[in-house]
């Protein structure tokens, strides 16, 4: 593909946006930004410095002594907070219970969102989140809105929590997807919600392989 293009992927979550946009973006040669991986390490330093996740102020001071930065891999893209590596530890249940309040600040959006702009900034990007497709790339010319069950999804972060060492009950995920979902789609700033100009792909009993090859489907249809 010639045309350099933005490909916003947003979705509740567990519904494989970061498995898929990997993937996405390998093939066509483009960035991958895990933006959620971004609310994560702030979440994880907060913790690790004793912040309340509620004191705004407090988390948008952190943040600006934070640099981020992302190194592809085989397996997970690897995540680094001032140069140290948090890509096991912002995927422990500590921060993912948490991170939905720390997502909430307006402030704390505002300069993640501003980071996020500026690596989209040469095109050629696949970022996924949750108000990607709204508030961050709304010129993105793919919009995407993954979905599938609450069942299925949490089925799917069984498996990859066994295979990270993490051993939660189902039913213990399902409960706190749909928290999560709750929390992520009624915020008052950027609540995750389908772009009026994406296109849903229900990935319910579909594959990783079949949903790459529809979401691929799309984008030929786009730039054609
Ligand atoms: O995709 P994830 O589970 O790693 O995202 C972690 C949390 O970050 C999720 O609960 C919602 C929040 N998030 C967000 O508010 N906006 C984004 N663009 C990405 C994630």
């Amino acid at each position: 593909m010639d045309k350099k293009i933005m490909i916003a992927i947003d979705g509740p979550a567990s519904a494989g946006k970061s498995t898929v946009a990997k993937i996405l973006a390998k093939d066509l040669g483009y960035v991958y930004c895990d933006t959620g991986a971004m609310y994560r390490a702030l979440t994880y330093q907060a913790l690790q410095f004793k912040i309340d996740p509620t004191d705004e102020q407090a988390l948008v001071s952190l943040l600006k002594k934070m640099e981020l930065s992302f190194e592809p891999s085989e397996k997970k893209q690897k995540v680094f907070v001032n140069q140290v590596e948090v890509t096991e530890a912002i995927r422990q249940p500590d921060v993912t219970n948490l991170v939905s309040v720390v997502a909430a600040h307006s402030e704390v959006r505002k300069e993640l969102v501003k980071r996020q702009k500026k690596i989209a900034d040469q095109g050629k990007i696949v970022m996924d989140g949750r108000d990607i497709g709204t508030a961050v790339l709304p010129h993105a010319e793919v919009k995407i809105f993954l979905v599938a069950s609450v069942d299925e999804r949490a089925d799917r972060r069984y498996k990859e929590n066994l295979s990270n060492g993490v051993n939660t009950p189902l039913d213990t995920l399902k409960q706190e997807i749909a928290e999560r979902d709750y929390k992520d789609s009624h915020r008052t700033v950027s609540p995750l919600k389908q772009a009026e100009d994406a296109i849903l792909v229900d990935t319910t009993g579909l594959g990783i392989e079949q949903v790459v090859q529809k979401i691929k489907d799309i984008i030929a249809e786009k730039v054609s």
